[in-house]
């Protein structure tokens, strides 16, 4: 039987996903958008889910850009079937109600780059290569890069990267804020367990809240997504969370959420 080209672990609700096409960089293809849209009709079911990382098989990459070869030969129409498909699918992982964190463990690049822009923050091994080569082939990026690049980096940046196709390391990345952090390659994993450990000890209502909040607020003006913090925020004190959290400090105890 072949491998699966996405591989999933669900440790307690903390689900890692592997993008797993090692011998082409991880290239999405219809294939492994296909797979990742079968996960994500699970995981949108999931009872429990506290968060979802998503990184690329092997040491080399992240995703290394949409499946050229499987692109070269499209009419108009394919492609825009073909980038429809990957737009709906980064989407619903954008939707996803917890928080979702690229683990970028190598070249993160054109389509590869896009997704990393559509999880909630990005955090990068020290031999990572950043950038939205489309130009370099001919095209423009197609799965969000246009888009999502200049609302977290802003358009001049944005530009420069989409227009150029230069590639950039990670601390450049770093300093132009498309990952939060960065780190030797061994220490992702050490980064993921941290990570787990501590969205398990918060609250889950009250994570999923501040995602809420801040997704929903970047489209609205200031005053509407100030109202739905404060909606939001009093919603907490219809939670046992809220509960059990503010009992907790004051009883000079950990919190069992
Ligand atoms: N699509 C298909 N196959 C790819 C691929 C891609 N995006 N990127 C790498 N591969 C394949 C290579 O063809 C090669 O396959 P073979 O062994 O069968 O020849 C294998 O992965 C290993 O790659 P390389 O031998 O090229 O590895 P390298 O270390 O020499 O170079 C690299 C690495 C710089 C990332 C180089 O592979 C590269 O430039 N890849 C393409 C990057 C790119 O242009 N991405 C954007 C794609 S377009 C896009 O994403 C559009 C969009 O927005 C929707």
């Amino acid at each position: 039987m072949s491998e699966a080209v996405i591989e999933k672990v669900d440790n307690d609700g903390v689900v890692r996903l592997t993008i797993n096409r090692p011998q082409a960089l991880n290239a999405l293809n219809s294939q492994v958008l296909t797979a990742l849209e079968k996960e994500l009709t699970e995981l949108e079911a999931h009872p429990n889910l506290r968060a979802v990382l998503i990184t690329g098989a092997g040491e080399k990459s992240f995703v290394a850009g949409a499946d050229i070869t499987e692109m070269r030969e499209k009419t108009p129409e394919e492609a825009r079937a073909f980038a429809g498909q990957a737009l709906r699918t980064i989407k619903r992982l954008e939707a996803l109600p917890v928080p979702v964190v690229a683990l970028v463990n190598g070249f993160c690049l054109g389509g590869g780059c896009e997704l990393a822009l559509a999880c909630d923050w990005a955090v990068a091994s020290d031999n990572a290569i950043f950038g939205q080569p489309e130009v370099l082939l001919g095209v423009i990026p197609g799965f969000g890069g246009t888009q999502r690049l200049p609302r977290r980096v802003g358009p001049a940046m944005a530009l420069d990267l989409c227009a150029t196709g230069r590639k950039i390391d990670a601390t450049e990345a770093l300093r132009i804020g498309l990952v939060n952090r960065v780190m030797p390659q061994a220490e992702l994993e050490a980064y993921a367990d941290e990570l787990t450990k501590q969205l398990m000890g918060n609250g889950p209502r009250a994570v999923r809240g501040a995602k809420q909040a801040i997704h929903d607020g970047m489209d609205q003006d200031l005053d509407s997504a100030l109202a739905l913090e404060t909606s939001l925020f009093a919603l907490c004190f219809a939670s046992e969370e809220q509960t059990e959290g503010m009992s907790a400090f004051v009883e000079k105890r950990k919190p069992n959420f």
